[in-house]
């Protein structure tokens, strides 16, 4: 009995759970009561122009950024009474480029393990560098690095700790196509194996292609909430030239200037 009620409580806990939450800078009002469920092994698209809060939301749930109201867990641990808990089921890969430069990528990853108090992690070290290809960089100090080896050491860096949830903030911004392109292939292998994904990006093919699930922020709003497969076919009607089908950046546009269906 005691078994069966652990399995349907695991069952019907979500990845990442938002309620309600508000915060505020000064006068600018980020975020305004998002609520929003993220199931675990869900590809979900959190989409928005700039200034919509999306890295706003995303400190939130790394235990960055305090919310004024409302609470937020990861895969059940609350973000601020459970800190610990909850980030070490959380990988996030930052929006800006961080870095101490005189450390090489394998150390950078090392010290990274140490932070959340994992000794002897030089195996699963060396896989993630293999699998991002950085072991010709492993040696090679931080500062060294082009801009788009710093990101991939940005997302080697978000997995050291093994974590069931991971979140990327822009990972693709400025970085060439090949490597954006290889980038999305190992995301979407990790949520192949099991892993949850939260993605922010501004290429919305991107978006398109690979997230079951968007919502659309706006302002601190959610303004958008659905499957990617619902969207563009409740969005069906709003490409006016008739010229080929509604993309995810139809829809994006639509909404974001307030069109109604
Ligand atoms: N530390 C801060 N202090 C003051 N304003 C901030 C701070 N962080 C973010 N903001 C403001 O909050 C709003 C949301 O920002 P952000 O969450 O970075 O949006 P996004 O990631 O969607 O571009 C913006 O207007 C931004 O200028
Ligand atoms: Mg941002």
């Amino acid at each position: 009995m005691v078994f069966l009620r652990c399995l349907v409580c695991r069952s019907m806990r979500a990845a990442i759970s938002i309620k309600n939450i508000s915060k505020s800078y000064g006068a600018l009002q980020a975020l305004d009561d998002v609520s929003l469920s993220i199931e675990p092994g869900e590809f979900f698209g959190l989409l928005g122009p700039n200034g919509a809060g999306k890295t706003t939301l995303i400190s939130i749930l790394a235990g960055l950024v305090k919310a004024d109201r409302g609470h937020a867990s990861i895969m059940g641990a609350d973000v601020q009474s459970a800190f610990r808990e909850a980030r070490r089921m959380l990988g996030v890969v930052p929006q800006e480029l961080v870095f101490d430069p005189f450390f090489t990528v394998r150390e950078t990853l090392q010290f990274q393990s140490g932070y959340f108090g994992i000794r002897n992690n030089d195996a699963w070290v060396d896989e993630i560098i293999a699998h991002l290809d950085l072991t010709s960089k492993a040696d090679s100090n931080m500062r060294s690095l082009s801009g788009g080896m710093k990101r991939r050491v940005l997302v080697a860096q978000a997995l050291v700790h093994r974590p069931p949830v991971i979140i990327l903030d822009e990972p693709t911004a400025g970085v060439d196509v090949e490597l954006r392109q290889s980038l999305w292939q190992f995301i979407s292998r990790l949520n192949q194996d099991g892993h949850t994904i939260v993605l922010t990006t501004h290429y919305l093919e991107e978006a398109e292609a690979l997230c079951q699930r968007i919502a659309m922020l706006k302002q601190g709003k959610i303004v958008a909430l659905d499957t990617t497969e619902n969207l563009l076919s409740q969005y069906g009607s709003i490409k006016k030239d008739g010229e080929g089908k509604v993309d995810l950046e139809d829809v994006f546009v639509n909404i974001m200037s307030g069109g109604a269906l």
